[in-house]
């Protein structure tokens, strides 16, 4: 029977927890033992109470200790540090989100202890895998807590209200990037009735975006953004001054701006320059999806709130963080879609064969398989 393992997460801030009372009870069917550390999911309100009515065995943190070496599968949300990852039994299989750029020691160990270690934001964006895929689960929280967030920090309603004492007009709300994240984002603010723009570089989007209630910002460029794999690419220093403009009139006038601008593999693009953010009116409000990438906005930190000339510039670095039940939920069930596409005859099968499979395990048998991290290590 494989044993999972589900450790407390440890990194400041994070809530979210890897496996749920709900998807214990699917492991726990399908014949698998599960092992939870004491309070894992306690930021998300799962109790060790509703863990063991699931059919989960709960261990202290101490017993904690020896549960990485013998587990077969450790399931993480957060990039785990390396001291964790030498933790971990060899030829045991290891599944969370990596950031591997950011964290290559932790893959060195990975390699070196021959675990196999499943990168989330790995998993191909193929339909076959949609039940997988945790960055589009977890981006779409983070677009409908960035719209939450910055209606909590605004001065004023989102929708147009007419009250005895006078009309308020709806907030003005620009967003750049209409990716999973911004859609959300979209969606969201029209709910509470502010009026929408939106820019982004695939003309693909311009639809999606019309069709959620949004205006789209046209500009004219010579070339289409859309770069591999339906994302975008990164513009030229020229586009992007181009872009700048054309989304100026807009920014400048915004009662708040979200920001989910994102290209594979790149810094995040600046599009909110500090003169911008000059001419914004005092009491707007900038939420920063991308601070962790670098920011879309010129003056976004990571981890604060900001004011400059009256604007408050929110670079929250994990926004799903903010919504833990529900971010739990679904990166569980990503989890748990992942492993049942693993399983064969009841037992785990790495098939490298299996494009899913094959495209998110990052390290496997004493080799880094994911070119990029594996160039980053012997540089
Ligand atoms: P992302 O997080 O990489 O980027 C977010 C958005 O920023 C994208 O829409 C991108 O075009 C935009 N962007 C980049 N540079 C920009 C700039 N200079 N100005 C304005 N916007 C800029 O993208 P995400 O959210 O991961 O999705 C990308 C694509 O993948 C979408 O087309 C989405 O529909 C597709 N997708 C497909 C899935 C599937 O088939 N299973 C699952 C999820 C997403």
């Amino acid at each position: 029977m494989p044993q999972v393992f589900v450790p407390k997460e440890i990194a400041p801030g994070e809530t979210r927890v890897a496996c749920t009372p709900d998807t214990t009870k699917r492991y726990v069917k399908e014949g698998f033992e599960v092992v939870v550390e004491s309070g894992a999911g306690s930021h998300a309100h799962f109790t060790d109470r509703q863990y063991q009515d699931a059919g989960a065995k709960i261990v202290s943190a101490a017993e904690a200790e020896a549960s990485w070496g013998v587990a077969d599968i450790v399931l993480r949300v957060w990039p785990i540090s390396p001291e964790e990852a030498a933790k971990l039994r060899e030829g045991s299989l290891f599944i969370g989100f990596l950031s591997p750029h950011k964290n290559l020691e932790s893959i060195r160990v990975f390699r070196d202890r021959k675990v196999s270690a499943i990168a989330m934001e790995l998993i191909p964006r193929i339909s076959r895998a949609q039940t997988m895929d945790a960055l589009s689960s977890q981006a779409s929280i983070a677009g409908y807590q960035a719209v939450l967030m910055a209606a909590t920090y605004l001065d004023k309603y989102f929708p147009l209200l007419m009250t005895a004492a006078g009309t308020i007009q709806p907030a003005k709300i620009v967003i750049m990037g209409a990716g999973v994240a911004g859609l959300q984002a979209i969606a969201t603010a029209r709910r509470l009735g502010a009026i929408v723009d939106v820019s982004d570089i695939r003309p693909a989007v311009k639809e999606q975006v019309e069709s959620l209630g949004g205006r789209f910002i046209d500009f004219p460029m010579d070339e289409t953004g859309e770069g591999e794999g339906g994302y975008a690419r990164e513009l030229t220093a020229e586009q992007l001054k181009a872009q700048q403009a054309a989304v100026r009139k807009k920014v400048v006038a915004a009662d708040a701006v979200i920001t989910t601008a994102l290209v594979p593999g790149r810094p995040a693009p600046k599009l909110i320059t500090a003169d911008m953010i000059e001419e914004m009116r005092e009491g707007a409000v900038i939420v920063d999806l991308a601070v962790e990438q670098g920011g879309n906005c010129e003056l976004s930190k990571s981890g604060e709130a900001v004011t400059v000339s009256g604007v408050t510039i929110i670079g929250h670095p994990n926004m799903p963080a903010a919504t833990p039940a529900d971010a739990s939920l679904l990166y569980a069930r990503n989890i748990h879609a992942l492993i049942l596409n693993m399983l064969s005859d009841g037992e785990l099968v790495l098939d490298l064969e299996d494009e899913i499979t094959n495209g998110a395990l990052i390290t496997h048998d004493g080799k880094v398989r994911h070119g990029p991290t594996a160039e980053a290590l012997s540089a």
